[in-house]
């Protein structure tokens, strides 16, 4: 069976894992499954030790990935990443910006720079990916830009995380507002939309708690999807490489609900 994604060239920004002991993340599934599918992968993560594990899965299956340090809230390092594409390939085909950060919090006890920090890392990184990654897709006649926000964009999800719903809202809309102005020459934008997933990132957030009340956590995640279950990484990365591919050739602007239905 011909691969999706044959002869594509794709750049992974945070395709590393925070917390790799707990499994494969977000990033590495959809920078495995770009990798399986054909695409030669630049992997760029903020711990270079993050982007080479992935690098070494894809490797070790036969498939190209280069990896590369960079922080995504920087502009030269951005720039760096966007310009390795250009130098070797001299071309790009997929950006996926997968980055994020949250910081739990409202107003009041959000402190300005958690703000800030939150906006850089989960916003004005996916305009500079996209300032740099843009022309050069604009030069071959197009491309593929997927962005992962969260359900969090969309509602409150019972605690507040006011900074990461900010920079999530807004990046769905930053999306379509590039889908529509990027329409003519072939650039098409999207948004994969998570909600409950069992993730690493998502266990290290209770890795205090006793493995009983770990476990009673998990359960109640599960029941409050109505599939009866959270998500997973693949759930994600399926979503995008539908996305990325040419099956999605008219397909711009949208947001993929990738949830089982939570957000109904
Ligand atoms: N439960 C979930 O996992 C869930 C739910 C909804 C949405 N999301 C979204 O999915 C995306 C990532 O999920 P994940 O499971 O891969 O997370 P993750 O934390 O495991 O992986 C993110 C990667 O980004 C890297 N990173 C962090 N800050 C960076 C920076 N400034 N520059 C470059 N790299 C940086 C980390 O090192 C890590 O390797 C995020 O956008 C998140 O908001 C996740």
């Amino acid at each position: 069976m011909a691969q999706r994604l044959e002869n594509k060239l794709a750049v992974v920004m945070g395709g590393g894992a925070s917390a790799p002991e707990a499994g494969i993340s977000n990033g590495q599934a959809v920078a495995i499954t770009y990798a399986r599918e054909g695409a030669r992968v630049i992997v760029a993560d903020l711990h270079l030790e993050a982007a080479e594990a992935t690098v070494r899965m894809i490797r070790a299956e036969g498939g190209e990935a280069h990896a590369l340090q960079a922080d995504v809230s920087r502009h030269d390092d951005v720039k760096r990443v966007i310009g390795a594409a250009a130098e070797r390939w001299d071309r790009l085909d997929i950006l996926h910006n997968n980055v994020g950060i949250e910081y739990l919090g409202g107003p009041v006890d959000t402190p300005e720079e958690a703000w800030d920090r939150v906006h850089d890392v989960n916003l004005k990184s996916v305009f500079l990916a996209c300032k740099e990654a843009i022309p050069l897709m604009e030069r071959h006649g197009g491309g593929s830009i997927i962005n992962v926000s969260s359900t969090a964009s969309l509602r409150y999800a019972g605690v507040p995380y006011l900074a990461y719903n900010s920079s999530k809202a807004a990046l769905n809309h930053v999306s379509r507002i590039i889908a529509r102005q990027y329409a003519p020459q072939q650039i098409r934008c999207n948004v994969v939309v998570p909600g409950y997933m069992d993730t690493p990132h998502i266990r290290t957030l209770y890795r205090d708690q006793t493995p009983e009340r770990f476990a009673e956590i998990m359960r109640e995640r599960d029941a409050k999807c109505p599939m009866g279950r959270q998500g997973t990484c693949w759930d994600v990365a399926r979503a995008a490489l539908f996305l990325a591919s040419d099956d999605a050739a008219y397909v711009t602007g949208t947001l993929l609900m990738v949830d089982g239905g939570a957000s109904i």
